[in-house]
């Protein structure tokens, strides 16, 4: 078993990126690191439920085999909309309680914003929030700080263009507030009007410092980033089909804006994608998005360590 230094839990649930502060991130990283590759039994015995109502394949797969490498046991059911008792009318705040029986943790996605605060409300074990609508996706952005910290070697004073849907898009609103936390962060925001990022996270950057700025035009900036974050416009958030289709066609990441990419700086993308990468770019070594999810793995055994350990 890898021993880690023994760290006070200060996380009771895994809600929001608003809860770390830098040494909470470092203890994570640090798990993390030791983590990594690695299968132990440290959470033998230990139960986690996985309840999806909504479709995953990285969040819901990669903390099911964090959990099994750290030695335990998964239960869930995913389209709990359908295979749960939701179908019968059962109220979320319902499903946990009976769920806070059955588990020692509970890993939770949902449609709705708050939802995994109000799991966590009526809940006796730890709710972490797997996705909650277009609200957060905090151990999305656990990972994506990892993997930048990993690639170029610090999150300091980085440059970083978010694409796509930054109005709808929780992994965006989760990874801009970790950053806030770094010196020397700008942040460019490119997006058509109708998916750009919305005036709440523009106002926490406002009032932490942090230097930002709006454009639908990727070929302005593509030159001066660091780290292009391209999103998926998510068809199931939008209610007017002909704002998706104006979206979805705004900005493509292909070879040609490879070539003005600087040659240090790196593509992520929380996946899944659409076309929003074309496929001749995943040979390019900034290409790092399947890099990216590869580390979902190992900071999702650190927040159930963290959690649970
Ligand atoms: N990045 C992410 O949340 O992917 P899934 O929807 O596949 O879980």
């Amino acid at each position: 078993m890898v021993t880690l230094a023994t760290q006070p839990r200060r996380l009771e649930h895994v809600l929001s990126s608003d809860q770390f502060d830098r040494g909470l991130l470092e203890d994570v990283f640090a798990r993390a690191d030791a983590l990594a590759g690695r299968r132990d039994t440290r959470l033998a015995g230990r139960i986690m439920a996985t309840l999806f109502y909504e479709p995953s394949t990285r969040t819901r797969l990669s903390f099911e085999s964090a959990m099994l490498r750290l030695g335990g046991a998964v239960i869930g059911t995913e389209a709990a909309r359908e295979f749960s008792s939701a179908i019968k009318g059962e109220t979320l705040e319902d499903t946990i309680r009976m769920v806070s029986q059955y588990a020692d943790v509970i890993v939770l996605r949902h449609d709705q914003a708050g939802a995994a605060a109000r799991a966590a409300a009526v809940a006796s074990v730890a709710v972490v929030n797997a996705g909650d609508g277009p609200g957060e996706h905090p151990t999305q952005a656990l990972l994506d700080l990892y993997t930048i910290r990993s690639e170029l070697g610090s999150a300091d004073g980085v440059h970083i263009a978010f694409c796509g849907d930054l109005r709808f898009g929780r992994t965006v609103h989760s990874l801009a507030q970790l950053l806030r936390l770094h010196e020397g962060v700008r942040m460019t925001f490119v997006a058509p009007e109708v998916v750009q990022v919305g005036s709440d996270l523009q106002a926490r950057l406002a009032a932490a410092g942090v230097p930002f700025r709006l454009t639908d035009r990727l070929d302005e900036v593509i030159s001066t980033v660091d780290v292009v974050y391209q999103t998926r416009v998510q068809k199931e958030r939008f209610t007017d089909l002909d704002d998706f289709e104006a979206a979805r066609r705004s900005i493509r990441i292909d070879r040609a804006v490879m070539r003005a990419l600087p040659r240090r700086a790196i593509v992520m993308h929380p996946l899944p994608r659409v076309d929003e990468i074309a496929t001749e770019v995943d040979e390019d070594p900034r290409a790092a998005y399947f890099r990216q999810a590869r580390n979902g793995v190992a900071i999702r055994m650190a927040v159930l360590d963290l959690l649970l350990g």
